[in-house]
């Protein structure tokens, strides 16, 4: 095993997720998670199942989606959660059972009202529970921040012999100091007899501004897990930044550390994250604040355009950002276009580059710019995907709409080379598009979760759809993007069709 591997577990969809007014749908969590496998995290803290049904879905539909990372489950210490999140792991390639308890006093005493002995059995009892069904056991010992350090070591001690491979340390409220916290990771290395069985994590939270720096002080005393979100979101002032512990782990690489993140897909996650949960990024925020590798001063400009490295600690291209005057336009040729997908890491061999450079101009000719975001939302409908493969292909699109009009849609599809057309109305011209298409498919398919989002805010914007259709009692999730909603909802419903035939 190498020592210095630092294992990255992004905790975005689960915690971040619990932030109010940031719940995503299954189908957007999919998207997030797809993104989170390209940025090369660990482990995908998926959901909390027994938490709501929705999550248990996203659990199921996270695993089938996503094969690289370890999915990972979150249960409380008892049976009822650890069969739930058992059952919602089934279809994971690689899994991990995430169960713990409180370990501070304040937590024992006032939220579970007993005793430190009765809830040192309680974590053991739970961590052998859930290693009868799945080898891969993260305990979390809640609240760790404040607990009495002699009785967490105890602990720790108690579920590694118990199962437990991996052991998260959280400062739950966000409370400690860098050099406490890595004082107590220092205290556990030195004092669980066990501790070269299991991995120690850190999960730190932001309540003091203290997050990554307590992140970082856990890694130097011995931590090799790393837990974070997306733009530090998460309750309260949020989690761990994963995008500040990779860049400063990169940054400071003489201290030997080094993760798999692929840095330059964090800008674009940190965009998708951001849109998708309508959660701004602060302006400064470190990494990916729209201000971070902004010089306005006439010295820093000066400076920067003499040597970037006199201002710039860090390459702005290193994670995915633009630092070129090349703007993408209507009149940009292929060049520019494969310039911009270079820098986004896109794989050049596998993208057909003319069949891309068509749709980017269908996209350009009615946008003025086309940002980072729009080249990805275009890469995500064509990347490494072979149109010309799909079975269910849509030739034609017509609508009429207004009012006093009924809406009506006129659909033709091509479905293995045949080409059908078929007309209906509906109470929307999204409606009376899927009427028209159902009168084609004429089988039974149910739309039963459909959302549309605006990329950045304009009216000339690209709009997303997301959708989820039910056949035959399984599940389909379609995604569409263009600057035309009913085009844009076609293209997420005959995507889902795609998948089923
Ligand atoms: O902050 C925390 O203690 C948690 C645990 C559930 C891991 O999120
Ligand atoms: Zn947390």
């Amino acid at each position: 095993m190498d020592k210095n591997r630092v294992y990255v577990f992004d905790t975005t969809l689960r915690d971040g997720e619990q932030v109010p007014g940031c719940q995503l749908t299954t189908v957007e969590k999919i998207e997030v998670a797809k993104e989170l496998e390209a940025l090369g995290v660990d482990v995908i803290e998926a959901g909390f199942p027994i938490s709501s049904p929705g999550d248990f879905q996203s659990v199921v539909e996270i695993s089938k989606a996503v094969s690289e990372p370890v999915i990972c489950a979150l249960t409380r210490a008892n049976t009822m959660d650890i069969d739930a999140a058992v059952d919602a792991l089934r279809f994971a390639k690689r899994k991990r059972i995430h169960t713990g308890i409180g370990s501070s006093d304040m937590h024992i005493k006032y939220k579970f009202n007993s005793t430190r002995e009765d809830i040192l059995k309680r974590a053991v009892d739970a961590v052998k529970y859930a290693r009868k069904f799945v080898d891969d056991i993260e305990f979390y010992a809640e609240d760790a921040g404040r607990a009495d350090d002699e009785y967490l070591a105890r602990m720790i001690e108690a579920v590694i012999a118990a199962g437990a491979t991996v052991v998260n340390i959280p400062d739950t409220n966000g409370y400690c100091l860098p050099d406490q916290y890595g004082a107590k990771i220092k205290y556990l290395m030195d004092h669980v007899s066990n501790i070269d069985k299991a991995i120690i994590s850190v999960h730190c939270h932001n309540d003091l501004g203290l997050a990554t720096a307590n992140t970082i002080a856990g890694v130097m005393n011995g931590a090799r897990q790393v837990e974070c979100t997306i733009n530090g979101i998460g309750e309260r002032a949020g989690n761990t930044s994963l995008e500040e512990v990779a860049m400063i782990l990169k940054t400071h690489h003489a201290l030997g550390y080094h993760t798999g993140i692929n840095s330059k897909q964090i800008y674009g996650i940190s965009n998708l994250v951001s849109t998708m949960m309508r959660m701004p990024v602060q302006p400064n925020k470190a990494i990916v604040g729209r201000n971070a590798f902004a010089h306005s001063s006439g010295i820093h400009q000066d400076g920067v355009l003499k040597h970037r490295e006199n201002y710039e600690i860090l390459n702005p291209e290193d994670v995915g950002l633009a630092t070129n005057s090349i703007i993408l336009t209507a009149r940009s040729g292929r060049h520019a276009l494969k310039h911009h997908l270079q820098r986004l890491d896109y794989k050049l061999d596998k993208i057909n580059l003319d069949e891309v450079y068509q749709r980017f101009l269908i996209m350009a000719d009615q946008k003025k710019e086309i940002s980072d975001a729009d080249l990805q939302q275009l890469m995500g409908d064509g990347d490494e995907k072979n149109y010309d493969d799909r079975a269910i292909k849509v030739i034609l699109l017509q609508v009429v709409c207004g009012d006093p009009l009924r809406p009506m849609a006129t659909v033709k599809l091509k479905i293995n080379g045949t080409e059908k057309e078929a007309s209906a109305a509906g109470n929307g011209p999204v409606n009376a598009t899927i009427n028209a298409i159902h009168e084609i498919i004429k089988d039974d398919i149910d739309l039963d979760e459909f959302s549309i989002q605006a990329m950045h805010g304009g009216s000339e914007d690209v709009s997303k759809v997301n959708m989820r259709v039910k056949h035959n009692g399984q599940s389909y999730y379609g995604f569409g993007y263009s600057t035309d909603i009913v085009n844009a909802s076609v293209n997420a419903y005959v995507d889902a069709l795609n998948k089923i035939y």
